[in-house]
């Protein structure tokens, strides 16, 4: 037969790809055309209105370059980056809890000693920060590779700005935890900041009057082996868009309270000149294969190359 109705062209289409060899694929190219054509019924979609999608696809992948993944942008505004990440994370048994990678690794961070300070030349508001990372057990994780980074206190990361590529990482460092799995380092107080708003997917943000900000957050990826690898963030706790973040990143127990001090040295000896802000974090760290999920990983760097 060559003339389907619809439910016999959604099951014609489907069919199209039983010789896929990969068992795995065939299922999900087939979920996706049955969950396509579904919208495509449930909606009543118009010519006009599937050209527009096609059109803003377009539109993002001519956005993409190896500085900037405005796929990866779009799937995290509709939540579908949070939603790997849920699927991908049931059962945590008390590790701690993950979130999105965003586009703003570049994967290639300054190994640093502890207590060095990685906003050097940047102003803001000082902030010390002195994490632990742990077992499900409590017990020390020595040696685990945790890369940080974070914007500044206006919003931006460095690979953002003009001069990165001359200038060279700032805000960004890998840090190895000491024998009681303790690592510290010394920067300033990010502020929450809006994702890149040029392109289309900052259009369909302002089409759909929703805020573009992320709240104040600094980015941790924590590699141990023995141990999966923990792509995260902690929240500074009192931020204003905490229950409205644009890409749906945040959780409670990622929100940490970022204390206001006075004394005249940070807790390393550092002599403080101002008041300055401690953070302080235990990581939990689930068994497991020790690698990172290498296709995202991949992505990130391809995003953050310039
Ligand atoms: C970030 O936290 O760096 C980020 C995450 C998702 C989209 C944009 C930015
Ligand atoms: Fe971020």
């Amino acid at each position: 037969m060559t003339h389907f109705d619809e439910a016999g062209l959604t099951e014609e289409a489907i069919r199209s790809f039983d010789g896929t060899a990969n068992p795995r694929l065939r299922g999900l190219l087939q979920d996706l055309v049955r969950t396509l054509h579904d919208y495509v019924r449930r909606t009543g979609l118009t010519f006009e209105e599937w050209s527009g999608a096609i059109d803003v696809l377009t539109r993002i992948g001519q956005t993409c370059t190896p500085a900037r993944q405005e796929f990866i942008l779009l799937s995290d505004v509709l939540g579908v980056s949070m939603m790997v990440d849920a699927v991908n994370h049931r059962e945590r048994e008390g590790a701690t809890e993950t979130t999105v990678l965003g586009p703003f690794y570049v994967g290639r961070h300054p190994s640093l000693p502890h207590g060095s300070d990685i906003s050097e030349g940047l102003s803001g508001e000082p902030l010390f920060v002195a994490v632990r990372v742990a077992d499900l057990a409590g017990k020390p994780v020595q040696d685990a590779r945790v890369d940080v980074w974070h914007a500044d206190n206006e919003g931006f990361y460095d690979s953002q700005k003009p001069g990165y590529a001359s200038q060279g990482p700032s805000l960004r460092a890998r840090f190895a935890t000491d024998a009681d799995g303790r690592l510290f380092f010394r920067t300033v107080l990010p502020c929450s900041y809006p994702i890149p708003m040029d392109g289309p997917v900052g259009e369909l943000i302002r089409a759909s009057a929703r805020h573009p900000m992320r709240p104040a957050h600094i980015h941790f990826l924590v590699e141990a082996p023995g141990h999966d690898a923990l792509i995260t963030h902690v929240f500074i706790d009192g931020d204003p868009y905490l229950r409205s973040d644009v890409v749906f990143g945040v959780k409670e127990e990622l929100i940490a309270k970022v204390e206001r001090r006075t004394e005249a040295t940070l807790p390393d000896g550092t002599p403080v000149d101002r008041p300055w802000h401690l953070m302080t974090y235990e990581f939990r760290l689930k068994p497991g294969s020790g690698l990172a999920p290498q296709p995202m990983m991949a992505a990130a760097v391809m995003t953050s190359d310039g």
